[in-house]
């Protein structure tokens, strides 16, 4: 098992191994950036978990010791200054989108002409994976190949991000849903504008009421701002959690931003295990529905 995932971590960019080591004196209600430190920096007892280690029965992470870190509480119940950093996106009108099911929402994205992208499609990228996953990874707009495919992430950005979620033992469509914040490709692969942004808002919308996923993690800074209605900083908001309508996102850095910055390949691990360990804890603090 460690031999596989050491592979996948060479793979995508990640080797050498880091593990993660857990802060005390976080108050409560914040949540603790757990600092890197490389592998052959000795453990102290009782501070440091290996990252390679399989969650241990009771606990609710296998990176952070839990008693390091405050209990994740519902968001409704959060003040600002509170565990979550809340920016919380303005409830947008998204007209007749709103009561749209699957199979109408999809054909409704492949005849959008609701901004001009849709000019130059060969196909729009609504979105693919379980849907009724507990994760939702949304990146920025498809590129040439998604475009051709109608599927995201499936070119060298895709293979990375297959690579980054078996990193934390998710594969794409077991309890994984992935979308974009834009579904038509922007020419040349250039950034979405603001208001294709806007015009595409309302299907990532509808679909985040139909998923009703527990964690959402944004893939860069279009992704983000979207989500977010702000300007983001991925530099900055990294670490934190944020709140789209009750459910949590994690900030990172895009698989195609990474491909071209290995240097921040630690962060982007670092980032993966806080959304794990976030993970790990909605579901344990969760009531029962
Ligand atoms: N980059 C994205 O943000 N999405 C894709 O689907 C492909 C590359």
């Amino acid at each position: 098992m460690n031999q596989r995932r050491d592979a996948i971590l060479r793979e995508m960019g990640l080797a050498p191994l880091w593990r993660l080591r857990a802060v005390r004196g976080a108050e409560e209600g914040v949540v603790a950036q757990a600092p890197l430190v490389p592998e052959q920096t000795p453990n102290s007892p009782g501070q440091q978990q290996d990252a390679q280690a399989p969650l241990a029965p009771g606990t609710t992470d296998a990176f952070v010791s839990p008693q390091h870190e405050p209990a994740l509480r519902p968001v409704a119940q959060l003040t600002p200054a509170s565990l979550l950093e809340t920016a919380t996106a303005a409830v947008r009108t998204s007209g007749d989108v709103a009561g749209l099911g699957w199979e109408a929402l999809e054909a409704r994205i492949h005849s959008c002409s609701a901004c001009d992208l849709c000019k130059r499609r060969k196909r729009a990228v609504p979105g693919v994976g379980d849907r009724q996953a507990d994760w939702l990874f949304v990146g920025e707009a498809p590129g040439a190949e998604e475009d051709e495919r109608g599927e995201p992430f499936v070119g060298q950005a895709g293979r990375l991000l297959d690579n980054m979620l078996a990193s934390i033992d998710l594969r794409r469509g077991q309890d994984v849903y992935i979308a974009n914040a834009v579904k038509c490709r922007p020419p040349n692969n250039r950034t979405p504008e603001s208001a294709e942004l806007t015009a595409c808002f309302p299907y990532l919308q509808r679909q985040i009421q139909m998923i009703r996923p527990r964690l959402i993690v944004a893939l860069g800074r279009p992704a983000a701002q979207a989500l977010l209605s702000q300007e983001v900083k991925i530099a900055a908001a990294r670490g934190r959690l944020f709140d789209y309508s009750g459910i949590p996102i994690v900030v990172t850095y895009h698989p195609a931003y990474l491909l071209r910055n290995l240097q921040d390949k630690a962060k982007v691990w670092e980032d993966l295990c806080f959304a794990r360990r976030t993970m790990a804890r909605l579901k344990t603090d969760r009531p029962p529905e």
